[in-house]
């Protein structure tokens, strides 16, 4: 019976074979014990001389690291181990006999490692923050599909920019300049308008030359846009949707948590409702923490948003920006028209800005007068000015960042180990 490591417990005291790769050993004169992987997870195999051929023992005892085989043996329970189950090994064929992997269980350098990502990704550790990825990434999409979103896959090739010109990548698109999108959202206004609840998610491009363990210049971001859906509704579905993916990951990544020894007390703890600060409140918080220099108007950056993030063990909305310091697009405050209807949400523990938001500015003469003032004349928006033209309804959206969003829930410092291959401003390899 061939299967995999992940189904090996649904056969208890059977006997079945595992392709697999051979992630570490140590043996002795008479048993040998594989650390054994292969995709589906890690699971021990052990190997006694008394109970295989010659042949086989030998073959357990010399095999290299990142060797492959297939494996046949005994599926028993084993208490000691995270996993809960080994195999009592019976036979091996090898299939490939690996030599010098450069990836040894000693420690290794960032830089070398980021070099043999390719390879790197097979390690443990590696591997559990990919899994929670791919539990962020289920859980969203079952969140916006029970909510009744549309999936809609907005171009990365564009003749416009979202966020502002400056980091933008350029390309040739036959005869016209193009870019690699920095966001969806203008084409997910669209969107809203032909389908009212959307969602997007793909692949987004900034050129910044910043290099920080939280900036990627390849990112993956989730973008729902919702039509008649006003700014405080669109924080309620913020609150929501993050919590709800948060308790996916601690129900169905354990194994991956404990891999990464984070600490899950904190993330039990993130349940919507979440709370809301606005920027003015901010600037005077950083001030009593000490930060004397901040003035009312100017950005916060990593230092800043992680003092206020201090502040609280729920993730926190900072409401309201100065309209100086956000995007075009962003619906002024009817009441007072410096600032925006705008939120961003810092993660707890430093993770820093995960979702960025905003009612849109619904209204044509509004919309022309701010993208004007932005330097974006051109007739690449005057489809995006139609949209306020034919029906122009209240709505508003926000972007959630992946890989920022992992690196929290797993626990690691820096956004490059949350991306399978990442784009970092000295790297494009592999
Ligand atoms: O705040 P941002 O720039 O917002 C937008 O792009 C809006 N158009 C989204 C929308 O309303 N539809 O980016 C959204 C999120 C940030 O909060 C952050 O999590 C992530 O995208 N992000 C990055 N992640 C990694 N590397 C970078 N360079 C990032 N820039 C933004
Ligand atoms: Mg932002």
């Amino acid at each position: 019976m061939k299967t995999t490591i992940s189904q090996s417990p649904q056969f208890i005291d059977q006997t079945v074979t595992i392709g697999a790769w051979l992630a570490n050993k140590r043996s002795s004169g008479k048993i040998a014990f594989l650390q054994l992987r292969d995709g589906t997870g890690f699971i021990q195999g052990v190997v006694a001389k008394s109970d295989v051929s010659e042949e086989t023992f030998q073959l357990a005892k010399n095999m290299n690291q990142e060797s492959s085989m297939y494996i046949t043996g005994k599926i028993v329970e084993d208490t000691r181990s995270p996993f809960g189950y080994e195999m009592q090994v019976s036979s091996i064929e090898l299939i490939h006999e690996a030599n010098d992997y450069p990836i040894t269980p000693k420690e290794h350098g960032t830089e070398f490692l980021m070099d043999h990502r390719h390879l790197w990704l097979r390690s443990k550790k590696q591997h559990a923050v990919m899994k929670i990825r791919n539990e962020i990434i289920r859980s969203t999409y079952q969140f916006f599909n029970d909510n009744g979103y549309v999936k809609i896959d907005p171009p990365i090739l564009t003749g416009s920019s979202a966020e502002g010109t400056t980091e933008l990548f350029h390309t040739k698109y036959f005869d016209e300049e193009a870019y690699l999108s920095q966001s969806g959202q203008l084409y997910m206004e669209a969107a809203a308008m032909a389908f009212g609840k959307v969602f997007s998610f793909g692949p987004t491009f900034r050129a910044e030359k910043s290099k920080t363990r939280r900036h990627l210049i390849e990112f993956w971001m989730i973008e729902p846009e919702m039509a008649f859906v006003d700014h405080n509704e669109s924080l309620e579905i913020q609150e929501q949707y993050v919590s709800f993916v948060v308790q996916s990951v601690l129900e169905n990544c354990k194994l991956e948590l404990s891999v990464l020894e984070r600490d899950t007390a904190k993330l039990e703890k993130i349940k919507a409702p979440f709370p809301r600060i606005s920027y003015d409140h901010a600037i005077e918080l950083l001030k009593e923490k000490g930060f004397d220099d901040i003035e009312w108007g100017e950005d916060f950056g990593a230092p800043h948003e992680t003092a206020i993030a201090e502040n609280f063990d729920q993730p926190v909305f900072i409401t309201n920006y100065p309209a100086e310091i956000k995007a075009f697009y962003m619906k002024p405050d009817p009441d007072r028209s410096e600032v925006v209807l705008c939120a961003d949400l810092i993660a707890p523990e430093g993770y820093g800005e995960i979702i960025g938001g905003s009612q849109r500015i619904d209204d044509l003469e509004l919309m022309k007068e701010r993208y004007e003032q932005h330097g974006l004349t051109g007739e690449a928006y005057e489809w995006y000015l139609e949209l306020r033209k034919y029906g122009s309804v209240p709505h508003s959206g926000f972007g959630l960042g992946l890989e920022r969003t992992v690196a929290w829930l797993s626990g690691v410092d820096h956004v490059r180990e949350t991306i399978p291959f990442p784009r970092l401003l000295n790297r494009l390899y592999p």
